[in-house]
């Protein structure tokens, strides 16, 4: 295990539509309501210059953005949010819940996008130090039923949500091979359970990582909370 700080790092994985965000709010209320400081987070974001990013990289409207420049928008708002926010927060022993982390570079932009997962990988590793999560939770959502869930109440679908459903088959496919090649740190649960059910298995998982001598996360402090994407 990586260890960083006495805080506990676990990233959210998985297509668009698989119900991260909604697990991620599960997980951090379940731990909160046990007294332990919890900071939730999201990419690309999480920081101002990530936010920033965020709507450059995702809202339509910008022109051409190619895969090249696509890569590394999700990189440099990556490596913000890992040495303004993610870092910081382990070293001050909190666990860390990011709805997103280097595997959604590798699978959309490297298998998706066609960048190459291991040049995809290394540009990550170099823009985060060599950041990685104790715990990936990976979602796996069939596309179709995930392009169903999201575009439910005509949601509109953002640059990469809108790509073609064999464009997000290579991203799913991409996910569970990065799970399969270190099973030892990820979780992997298909999508449509019910929510409950994957909420439980999830903080079965993490109890265990609580439990390993390495992870000893601080309690809650009056300013502990859900920082929802800006700085700590
Ligand atoms: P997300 O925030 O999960 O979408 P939503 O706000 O709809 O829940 O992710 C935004 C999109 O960005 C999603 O389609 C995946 C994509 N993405 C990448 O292509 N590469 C990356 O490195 C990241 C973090 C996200």
């Amino acid at each position: 295990m990586n260890k960083q700080g006495a805080g506990l790092f676990i990233a959210f994985e998985g297509g668009d539509g698989a119900g991260k965000s909604t697990q991620a709010a599960r997980l951090a209320d379940a731990l909160e309501s046990r007294g332990l400081t919890v900071l939730r987070t999201r990419e690309p974001g999480g920081t101002p210059i990530g936010e920033k990013l965020r709507s450059l990289v995702l809202d339509h409207g910008h022109g051409e953005i190619d895969a090249h420049t696509e890569a590394l928008i999700f990189a440099a708002s990556r490596a913000a949010h890992a040495t303004q926010v993610i870092r910081p927060a382990l070293e001050r022993g909190e666990i860390v819940l990011t709805d997103r982390y280097i595997d959604s570079s590798v699978a959309y932009q490297g298998a998706g996008r066609d960048l190459g997962k291991d040049a995809v990988r290394a540009l990550n590793e170099w823009a985060t130090s060599g950041l990685q999560p104790h715990l990936t939770v990976l979602l796996d959502v069939d596309p179709a039923m995930g392009r169903q869930r999201r575009t439910a109440g005509d949601a509109a679908e953002d640059r990469l949500e809108s790509e073609a459903d064999d464009f997000h088959g290579r991203i799913r496919e991409a996910f569970l091979e990065l799970a399969g090649s270190r099973p030892a740190s990820y979780l992997v649960l298909p999508a449509h359970l019910p929510v409950s059910e994957l909420a439980a298995a999830i903080l079965t998982r993490v109890d265990a990582l609580l439990a390993s001598p390495e992870v000893a996360p601080v309690g809650a402090s009056p300013s502990a909370g859900d920082h929802g994407g800006g700085t700590p």
